[in-house]
């Protein structure tokens, strides 16, 4: 019997089978909610029903409450209502687990009395990723039955555990047969009916709390354990109070204080930024003009030209998704360096345990190495990570144009150059793309899928299924200088060498931009990365002080020194001989040194950077704002919990940001003269995210 237009109730074998079907992930929007808490009611009702299964058709059980209605005015019932008449239903009541339980899903699967999954099902409670708690019971249920030290840890990572280690926590009762789920919860349903097995409450079982109680600096350890983790970010504390609450008060007033809790955060706006992540990352994979009728290539081989830093890299991501790369080098002995930092990174992967070793032999064996660019010739997709250097780009290209079987898509990963100039080495440009990895090319999740000009569609299709293939978030963007990250981090760039000539030390630049919440400060990254990186000591000629430092043999950590002093155990502090090479150079620029404060610091580089981020959007090199914030909060460490530079932005207010640029520009110059596009929207009342 239809229940609504999402869910059904049918009898089958005395068992009550409530079926939910809201594509695409089940979420507990409001119809959601009505069908079910109707379908309870008419089940309890029904006297021929003894039992009663919660299940979910299509991809999942429910994925969690309904992201898009948060901040909207509730529709009765809310989630808890729900829950709280299936705990207090009269007869039993077992969820039925597919897909992934997810959040109030999982939070609803633990109101129900026995709770049932098939093997390849994932269990989770990911609100921390939303910048929320979980505030459907989950705070207070997961610790009374996994244990306090256990369900703190999947909180604040909001890991998915699966059906496996469901059983073994003991937040499963029983694991279906895969393909079985429906047949054997109704059988499971049956048999407690038959049983007369009780009604399991997870709020009255206590014993786990009592083995915390035993452990009186749990909450303590957990917070120092994890205060790198946790900076900056506020639910994975929230959460942790929540679970102290399971110890200290009765399950209902622990329930009171996590409602408390999760509206604290609700209000923050780092969950608003969080969720502004969570879609933007979907809304990226959807380029405005790519429909679902544009064909996808088959991409069965890949060859990868050049196995330098980024080459191997790359070639890895191919060998982990099962598929085989044929690796080009110029000499042997590049070859060989290359494999063995792939098989280096591989077993020590492996020594971690997050891998097997024979794993490692079955990706190695996927790598051809070659030193004959025809080598490529059966490969549906070359990518090039050859030198920065367009003659040598372009040569390589007018050899793959020769040697890559028509239809090939010819990709480049380079980080600046013109990428239609490296196309029109070729007779196809429209087969041209870039795939602009970031280093290290097999962990950073970016990929920038730069298509130019004449780019075909179904090459740019392709380029985005084949990120979801290797697990990147593939965000599509204009050929045009560094693309969206790179041209953004050279505004960085160009006002953090700018503030350290006038008077802020690399330390100042570096503590804001990291109590800013970025992972470290930009004269720290230069020093990692290498100062050497893009050097040229043939034509160095002393222009800027990152010239001179590199000049005196300063290339950053590896050399000892950069910007900063370094130990032998690469622990960094201010140096001396740096902060001298840049006061000669304010002389000789004849810049006077200031005090500089950290507001301005902070100021100069985010306005610059946003205002680079309008002119990108209005240029059309990024198609919407958030794409942006994708590229700076996966690629460039820009801190999640403030949604990357343009929701940074729309926070402050578009008027605001326009205002404040006019300032910065009366005192600075033109790199913060205002894009049109800023002016615009503030004229007509829009934010970034309307542009
Ligand atoms: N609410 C609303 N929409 C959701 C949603 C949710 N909880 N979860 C996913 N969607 C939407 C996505 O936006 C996407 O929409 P689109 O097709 O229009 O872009 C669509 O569902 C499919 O999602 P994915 O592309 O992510 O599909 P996958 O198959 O790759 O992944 C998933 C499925 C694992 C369920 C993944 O979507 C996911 O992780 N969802 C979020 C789960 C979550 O965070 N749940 C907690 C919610 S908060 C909560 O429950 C609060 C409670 O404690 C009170
Ligand atoms: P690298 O110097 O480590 O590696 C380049 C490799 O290419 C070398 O091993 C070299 O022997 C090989 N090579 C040169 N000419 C060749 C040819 N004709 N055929 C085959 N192999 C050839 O350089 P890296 O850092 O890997 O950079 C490669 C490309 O990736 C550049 O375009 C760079 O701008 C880009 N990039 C680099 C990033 C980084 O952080 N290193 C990040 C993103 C992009």
């Amino acid at each position: 019997m239809q229940v609504n237009d999402v869910t059904k109730l049918e009898i089958e074998g005395g068992i009550g089978v409530i079926t939910v079907n809201s594509p695409p992930v089940n979420a507990f929007s409001a119809p959601v909610r009505q069908g079910v808490a109707s379908a309870l009611e008419q089940a309890l009702a029904n006297e021929a029903v003894k039992a009663i299964v919660l299940i979910c058709e299509g991809r999942t059980f429910f994925a969690g409450a309904d992201i898009s209605e948060f901040g909207k005015p509730v529709i009765e019932p809310s989630l808890r209502d729900m829950q709280a008449m299936i705990e207090a239903a009269s007869k039993p009541v077992v969820a039925a687990i597919h897909g992934t339980a997810l959040g109030g899903g999982l939070e609803t699967a633990l109101v129900c009395h026995y709770r049932m999954a098939v093997p390849s099902a994932r269990l989770g409670l990911p609100e921390v990723n939303l910048g929320l708690l979980p505030g459907a019971g989950g705070t207070q249920r997961l610790p009374r039955v996994v244990g306090v030290e256990k369900a703190l840890e999947l909180m604040t990572s909001g890991r998915q555990i699966n059906a496996k280690e469901g059983l073994a926590t003991g937040l499963l009762d029983e694991l279906a047969d895969e393909g079985a789920l429906r047949k054997d919860a109704v059988a499971f349903a049956q048999r407690i009916a038959a049983e007369g097995k009780p009604l399991v409450k997870v709020r009255d079982r206590s014993e786990k709390l009592d083995e915390a109680r035993a452990n009186s600096s749990v909450f303590a350890d957990f917070r120092k354990a994890n205060a790198r983790k946790f900076r900056g970010f506020k639910a994975p504390e929230n959460i942790i109070r929540s679970v102290e609450n399971t110890l200290s008060l009765p399950f209902d007033e622990g329930m009171v204080q996590e409602r408390a809790l999760f509206n604290e955060l609700m209000a923050d706006s780092q969950s608003a930024a969080l969720r502004h992540v969570f879609f933007a990352e979907r809304t990226a994979a959807k380029v405005p003009d790519i429909g679902k009728d544009v064909d996808i290539l088959p991409i069965e081989k890949v060859a990868v030209i050049g196995a330098g830093t980024m080459g191997g890299g790359i070639a890895m991501n191919f060998a982990n998704a099962g598929i085989p790369v044929v690796l080009v080098e110029t000499t042997q002995e590049a070859l060989e360096r290359g494999l063995k930092v792939i098989r280096k990174n591989y077993e020590t992967t492996a020594s971690k345990g997050k891998m097997k070793l024979e794993d490692v032999e079955r990706r190695m064996a996927l790598l051809q190495p070659s030193l004959t660019m025809a080598d490529v010739a059966d490969a549906d997709l070359v990518i090039e990570a050859v030198f920065e250097n367009l003659d040598v780009k372009r040569e390589v290209f007018a050899k793959l144009d020769a040697v890559a079987k028509p239809g090939a898509i010819l990709a480049t990963n380079t980080s600046y150059l013109d990428i239609d100039d490296i196309a029109a080495a070729t007779a196809c440009p429209e087969s041209v793309i870039g795939l602009h990895f970031f280093s290290p090319a097999n962990v950073m999740k970016l990929l920038e899928i730069v298509r130019t000009k004449d780019t075909a569609k179904p090459i740019v299709a392709t380029a985005g299924k084949l990120a979801k293939t290797i697990g990147k978030i593939g965000v599509t963007v204009g050929n045009g200088f560094g693309f969206v990250g790179n041209r953004i981090l050279a505004a960085r760039n160009a006002q953090s060498d700018q503030l350290v000539l006038e008077g802020a030390t690399p330390e100042q630049v570096d503590k804001a931009l990291y109590d800013f919440g970025f992972p470290m400060g930009h004269f720290q990254m230069r020093d990692l990365v290498g100062l050497d990186v893009g050097w040229n000591r043939e034509t160095t000629s002393s222009a800027n002080v990152r010239e001179i430092l590199n000049e005196m043999g300063r290339h950053g950590q590896k050399t000892g020194g950069g910007y900063y002093d370094y130990d032998e155990k690469r622990r960094h502090t201010p140096s001396p001989v740096a902060l001298k090479v840049i006061e000669d150079f304010a002389a000789k620029q004849g810049i006077a040194r200031r005090e500089i404060g950290e507001q301005e610091i902070l100021d100069r580089i985010l306005y610059a950077m946003v205002n680079e981020g309008a002119k990108i959007l209005e240029e059309g090199i990024a198609a919407r704002a958030s794409d942006i914030d994708i590229v700076w909060v996966t690629g460039y460490g820009f801190p999640k919990y403030r949604g990357g530079p343009m929701f940074w932005a729309d926070l402050q207010g578009v008027p605001q940001v326009l205002q404040k640029l006019k300032t910065l520009e009366q005192a600075h110059g033109d790199a913060f003269t205002p894009s049109p596009l800023i002016e615009r929207l503030a004229a007509e009342g829009k934010s970034f995210g309307e542009a």
